[in-house]
């Protein structure tokens, strides 16, 4: 008769294999055992429950096959022999007798994301939850639903650092609730490298031996720490003033990313003294050109800018023109009265001036007024091959800092910004100071009888 391979729990695995809270993470350490632990508790729900829909998420087919696929053919061998259970190659799904189903899915990008719209589960499994951002984990809640009987849980594994590191921390690590999160719903079971027996001596020596941060991240599971952010530095409450007034004198600019999967402009105002205000933040997702422009006239004239002038920067690729129409996307900006200066599009000398410019204190931000960019910053992470690129992955997120990015490169490239032409002081355009054309004050009582 076939039996199932399945090996004996450990303890740390048991504590969260019994939880059965709407939302289970299992995080810390690398290699405590977790995918083994959710990957056991599927295969054991599955015998539990007939008909139970179970699902495995990964970032990559690559991951969810050396991960899940593999370790699940052997768990289940004599079982797929027997043909007591089966595997579909095709949706990667293993249907077991009693019509359970544990399917592996990836989900890279937004479009992967799509591909879970209106599919019910009753048992979801998010193996390295920090890799996803928070409007994954959003999304497959909607998902967990179905029939009334079966149980319904979200299973998440996770390491400290990446893109989802604050969400998960927020829910597991702090227990920081919103008012429409119930506490109850949330459990979290702390995972340490040494939970593992399995862990070889070797393993445990390169663990011991990691430079710090990644030691305490990736050995004890520790959370205060976030391995791989790229802009540690960015602090929005330490950058925000309160917005103000701009004086008429000020340079305003603009930048902007653009492309239909998203259209990412930002406002800024520069001071005397060289300081940048971001005044303005904007995005959205397949935007046109026309309306783009729409909307760029549109808060303009809400930020009180109708008339001045405005340096725009733009990536160097929006003046490829397109083979249908012979035209490029800054053509058509032009044809709406919007010009624009072409950015410097290296990326990491750009990445290099945003951090100057946020540690030299010369960017500072509206209160309020770039939320979404924060958002974004404080996610980005290192690219993983080009160390000191961001990573451009989840696209979604990188739109408004490569906005600002190619706004500070080309700050940083004009040593100090021309200031405009005042009462005061007045710059010509080859950069001397010329005598201003004002009224001279005279003191009238000095002319008496002078003349
Ligand atoms: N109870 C168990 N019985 C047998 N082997 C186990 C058990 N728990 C874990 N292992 C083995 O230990 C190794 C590491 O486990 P696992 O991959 O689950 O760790 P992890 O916490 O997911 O690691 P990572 O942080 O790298 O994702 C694997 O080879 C796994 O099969
Ligand atoms: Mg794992």
């Amino acid at each position: 008769m076939a039996v199932i391979l399945l090996e004996n729990p450990q303890p740390k695995q048991r504590e969260f294999m019994l939880l059965t809270n709407r939302y289970v993470a299992y995080g810390g350490a690398r290699g405590g055992g977790k995918s083994w632990a959710v990957r056991a508790k599927c295969v054991i729900m599955c015998i539990e429950h007939s008909g139970l829909r179970c699902v495995i998420i990964r970032k990559t087919y690559k991951d969810l096959n050396n991960n899940h696929i593999e370790p699940l053919k052997a768990v289940l061998r004599e079982m797929l022999q027997e043909k007591k259970v089966k595997y579909n190659a095709e949706t990667h799904t293993f249907t077991f007798w009693n019509g359970s189903t544990i399917e592996c899915a990836y989900c890279a990008t937004r479009s992967d994301l799509e591909h879970f719209q209106g599919i019910e589960y009753d048992i979801i499994v998010l193996d390295e939850a920090t890799q996803h951002t928070y409007e994954v984990f959003q999304a497959l809640t909607a998902c967990l639903r179905g029939r009334e009987h079966l149980p319904k849980r979200i299973y998440l594994t996770c390491n400290p650092g990446h893109v989802g590191h604050e969400w998960v921390k927020r829910l597991f690590v702090d227990r920081e609730f919103l008012p429409d999160e119930d506490p109850d719903d949330y459990a979290f079971v702390r995972a340490l490298a040494t939970d593992n027996a399995f862990n070889g001596k070797d393993y445990m020596k390169m663990l011991n031996q990691l430079s710090e941060p990644l030691r305490s991240a990736w050995r004890d599971g520790k959370w205060d720490i976030f391995v791989g952010q790229y802009f540690p530095e960015w602090d929005l409450e330490a950058i925000s003033v309160p917005a103000f007034e701009i004086p008429e004198h000020w340079i305003v600019s603009m930048s902007i990313d653009y492309g239909l999967d998203g259209f990412a402009p930002i406002w800024y105002a520069t001071d005397e003294k060289g300081t940048d205000y971001i005044i303005r933040e904007y995005s959205a997702k397949d935007t046109i050109i026309k309306d783009a422009a729409r909307l760029i006239k549109e808060i303009e004239s809400d930020l009180g800018l109708d008339g001045r002038r405005i340096r725009r920067y733009a990536p160097p690729d929006l003046w490829n023109r397109k083979s249908d129409t012979g035209m490029s996307t800054i053509d058509i900006f032009n044809k709406f009265d919007l010009r624009f200066i072409k950015a410097d599009n290296d990326r990491i000398t750009g990445w290099l001036a945003v951090k100057e410019r946020i540690s030299d204190g010369s960017l500072k931000v509206f209160e309020g007024r770039a939320n979404q960019l924060s958002y974004c910053m404080r996610l980005l992470q290192h690219d993983e091959v080009r160390i000191n690129d961001v990573a451009k992955d989840p696209h979604e997120i990188t739109h408004l800092p490569d906005s600002l990015r190619y706004f500070c490169i080309m700050r940083s490239k004009s040593a100090k910004p021309k200031t405009r032409q005042t009462s005061e002081n007045i710059v010509s355009r080859r950069g001397a100071v010329r005598a201003p054309k004002v009224a001279v004050k005279v003191n009238v009582s000095s002319l008496k009888g002078g003349w």
